[in-house]
């Protein structure tokens, strides 16, 4: 099965990430976006710099290389030998930044992402909703996109929603308020449902 996970900055989805890849056991694959591979990660340093100035197209078309190169080199062949995949953030991620927040259009982007990705969707994305004021305050690191502020996460958050109605057979929302560990368990349980 093909796992994504997403939300604002801050949310908690690299923790919620790893603890799934954990109980999920030997032989998931963890991944991040952008990442995961050399071209990738080294997309994922020019996009996080705060130096990098970029038009929104060519910023989502950067994204879009990152994982058009992660989903054939490694998702689609992991997913073949019938292993789990992980990953933090995949496609979701930039139709909520780059096609709403960014104003590049929703529908303009799902199609990109359609066509970067050969098609390739997850078969369940878990959106942790906090509130952006909590996330960005608990976000740790200060890249281009934490540093823009709230107006950007309220956005985002805002598209997620979106998002969440669009692809209701895939997407479920998880109230990531409260501990690791409750979190934890409500992530838990909508895997083992989609399994059932
Ligand atoms: P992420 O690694 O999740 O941030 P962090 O580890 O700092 O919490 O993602 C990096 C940033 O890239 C994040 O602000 C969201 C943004 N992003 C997009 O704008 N579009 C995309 O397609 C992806 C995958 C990420």
């Amino acid at each position: 099965m093909f796992i994504s996970l997403e939300g604002v900055d801050g949310s908690g989805k690299s923790t919620q990430a790893r603890l799934l890849v954990e109980a999920l056991g030997e032989g998931t694959v963890a991944i991040r976006e952008p990442g995961g591979t050399d071209a990738a990660e080294r997309i994922r340093t020019l996009l996080a710099d705060p130096a990098t100035e970029l038009e929104p197209l060519a910023e989502l078309l950067l994204f879009l290389a990152a994982r058009a190169d992660l989903t054939e080199r490694v998702i689609r062949p992991v997913l073949e030998a019938g292993h789990d995949v992980v990953s933090d953030r995949f496609s979701d991620s930039s139709v909520a930044y780059q096609g709403a927040a960014r104003g590049l259009g929703v529908g303009e982007v799902i199609g990109l992402c359609d066509t970067a990705t050969d098609g390739l969707w997850p078969d369940l994305t878990l959106l942790l909703k906090v509130d952006p004021e909590v996330g960005l305050g608990r976000a740790e690191s200060d890249d281009r996109f934490e540093a823009e502020g709230l107006d950007l996460q309220r956005a985002v958050a805002a598209a997620y929603e979106e998002i969440a109605v669009i692809a209701s057979d895939r997407v479920v929302v998880i109230d990531a308020t409260g501990t690791v560990e409750e979190v934890h368990a409500r992530v838990l349980a909508a895997v083992e449902a989609r399994r059932a």
